[in-house]
């Protein structure tokens, strides 16, 4: 048994995520953390809403809300659609929380006395038409490095080069649209980071080879660049404020941390935010703290994350010279397009999470977006294909199976899984084969290679519907009913395994498998090899029922209506 630390990126507090947001961080992270948990192994799976920064005060600013109403509203509502999707993080915080503040506050006090903390005057951009210093994401223009011209101020989405607001080409202010900008002096605290780059280069070395190469080359482009020294606070109302113990004229000025400061260390907030509600049985520091070699920490996020979590957030805890744990392994992954364009919250194009869950439930996403995660290349969201997979693997494979097997079981052999005779050579065939399959799954599992597991559980599956259609024992009924049991009562073991073996994947329809049938123990305790070989958790003589149909076939028709509402062709 391990001690998994798992987190995926914070979501940003404005607004309801889309899908491609969701497939890159939590869905990922939720489906390695049930896994590792039906495994044994001791996991705390954070995650948090990232709610300081700019684009939480003007998402407040369109809803008519002080800053901190809106976010308390809006991490409500995200949370709400986690649920809906199953997420079953061990906690999900707020980046606004004390613990945070309390956190933050201590990281810089210590990188200070460390002397990786300056404080420098510097020429901000200034709007007088929008009567305020203009923070980056406030500016937009065009990208010095590949001429995208809806560049922010803090990072070109396009090219994912992190820019200065002042390195941008004909800015204008995103709030105003106003031209008119001036340059004004003030005092920001800097992170020296270049003073840390050898160590950071040192630390990546350490650990690249087993990152993903996505993560890997991101990194290192990001050190061959070179590690600059970047302001770490900003002139906003909201955010986590500059300790005054330490920066009393900064403190006063009301400057707060810039968001992708305090956004890491939430990660370690949010423990803290979980053990603070049960502190006798919780130990947060015993996760984060002198911990390196007791617990495995593993991160989910999309590629534009990738340089905060492998260069500036291990330079922090580098800098901070205190054993905080960090990172073991980066799991990073492209995009998911819609029709091959870009799924936009801004935009508003594509399926919002909460929409996907209007629509059908959770399991029918979570098995479409992970067993297509786009993990070696960007990977893109049809209905088309969407429907036709639902249809293929989740109701043909997986839904008939199960309910072919039990509704005729019922109808021949009543209530109670019946004996049938001695397993042949067709179970010890299926019964190879299912532990072989298995053991693919457990090793892409622990890869975290989503689609290649997700391709095994499928295997699983066909596997049982290769049994059943070479058994048939629709036919063999009719001349040897003991052989018709002991196939019905094989293929129930494998609609049993598959509850446990889905579980990460489908956990709703895996509880409504496994509950199918009255055994002692009903928790999804993984399968060991002897009983993928044997097939006999399920004996005979349990009392089962047959569920309600797992999983609806979507029509032409229901295709059709998707594609018109959320719009089935490229931009
Ligand atoms: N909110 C950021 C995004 O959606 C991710 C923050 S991850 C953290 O891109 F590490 F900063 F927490
Ligand atoms: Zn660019």
């Amino acid at each position: 048994m391990a001690r998994h630390l798992i987190t995926s990126a914070l979501p940003y507090i404005n607004g309801i995520k889309h899908l491609g947001n969701m497939v890159g961080s939590m869905l990922p992270a939720d489906v390695y953390s049930r896994y590792l948990r039906q495994r044994g192994h001791d996991v705390l799976y954070i995650c948090a809403t990232d709610e300081h920064g700019t684009p939480a005060e003007l998402a407040a600013k369109e809803a008519g809300l002080s800053v901190a109403d809106f976010c308390a509203q809006a991490h409500d509502a995200q949370k709400a659609v986690y649920d809906g999707f199953a997420l079953a993080f061990d906690y999900f915080g707020r980046s606004s929380s004390q613990q945070n503040v309390e956190i933050t506050q201590h990281f810089a006090r210590r990188l200070n006395e460390n002397g990786f903390i300056e404080e420098r005057a510097i020429r901000q951009v200034y709007s007088p038409a929008d009567g305020r210093f203009l923070p980056d994401r406030y500016v937009e223009g065009t990208c010095p490095h590949c001429g995208y011209d809806k560049a922010r101020g803090d990072q070109c989405e396009n090219c994912t080069r992190v820019l200065d607001p002042t390195d941008l080409i004909n800015p204008r202010s995103a709030i105003s649209g106003s031209t008119d900008l001036e340059v004004r002096e003030t005092k920001h605290l800097f992170l020296l980071q270049s003073k840390l780059q050898h160590e950071v280069e040192e630390w990546v070395a350490r650990h690249e080879a087993e990152w993903p190469q996505l993560a890997s080359s991101i990194a290192r482009k990001w050190l061959t660049e070179g590690l600059h020294d970047r302001a770490i606070t900003r002139d906003l109302d909201w955010g986590v404020p500059v300790p005054a113990d330490t920066w009393p004229e900064l403190a006063a000025e009301g400057k707060v941390f810039y968001v992708w400061f305090d956004a890491p260390i939430e990660y370690i907030g949010a423990t803290k935010e979980w053990a603070d509600e049960d502190p006798s049985t919780r130990d947060w520091k015993s996760w984060w703290y002198e911990s390196d070699e007791t617990v495995r920490y593993t991160e989910f996020m999309a590629k534009d994350n990738v340089p905060f979590h492998t260069v500036m957030f291990p330079a922090t805890e580098l800098g901070v010279r205190e054993p905080w744990k960090k990172v073991d392994y980066v799991k990073a992954f492209n995009w998911l397009t819609y029709y091959g364009g870009k799924f936009s919250t801004s935009q508003k194009r594509g399926v919002f999470t909460d929409q996907a869950l209007d629509i059908l439930p959770a399991d029918y996403w979570r098995y479409f977006l992970i067993a297509n995660a786009p993990e070696s290349d960007d990977s893109s969201f049809t209905w088309e294909h969407f429907t036709a997979t639902v249809n293929k693997d989740l109701a043909d494979t997986l839904g008939n199976f199960v309910n072919r097997v039990l509704s005729f079981s019922r109808k021949r052999f009543g209530d109670d899984v019946p004996e049938g005779g001695t397993p042949g050579e067709a179970e010890a065939k299926l019964g190879e084969e299912i532990a072989r399959l298995l053991a693919e799954y457990e090793t892409q599992m622990e890869a975290l290679q989503f689609r290649k597991a997700a391709a095994a559980l499928r295997a699983l599956w066909s596997a049982g519907n290769s049994y059943l259609e070479e058994k048939a024992p629709w036919l063999e009924i009719k001349t040897d009913k003991d052989g018709a049991a002991l196939t019905l009562r094989t293929a129930m073991n494998l609609i049993h395994l598959y509850s446990v073996v889905s579980e990460p994947f489908i956990p709703a329809t895996s509880a409504a498998m496994r509950q199918a049938f009255t055994l002692p123990d009903d928790t999804a305790t993984w399968v060991s090899r002897t009983e993928a070989k044997t097939l006999t958790a399920v004996p005979a003589g349990t009392p089962f029922t047959v569920p309600p149909v797992l999983f609806a076939k979507l029509t032409d028709e229901d295709l059709e209506t998707y594609k018109e509402r959320f719009g089935g062709t490229a931009e």
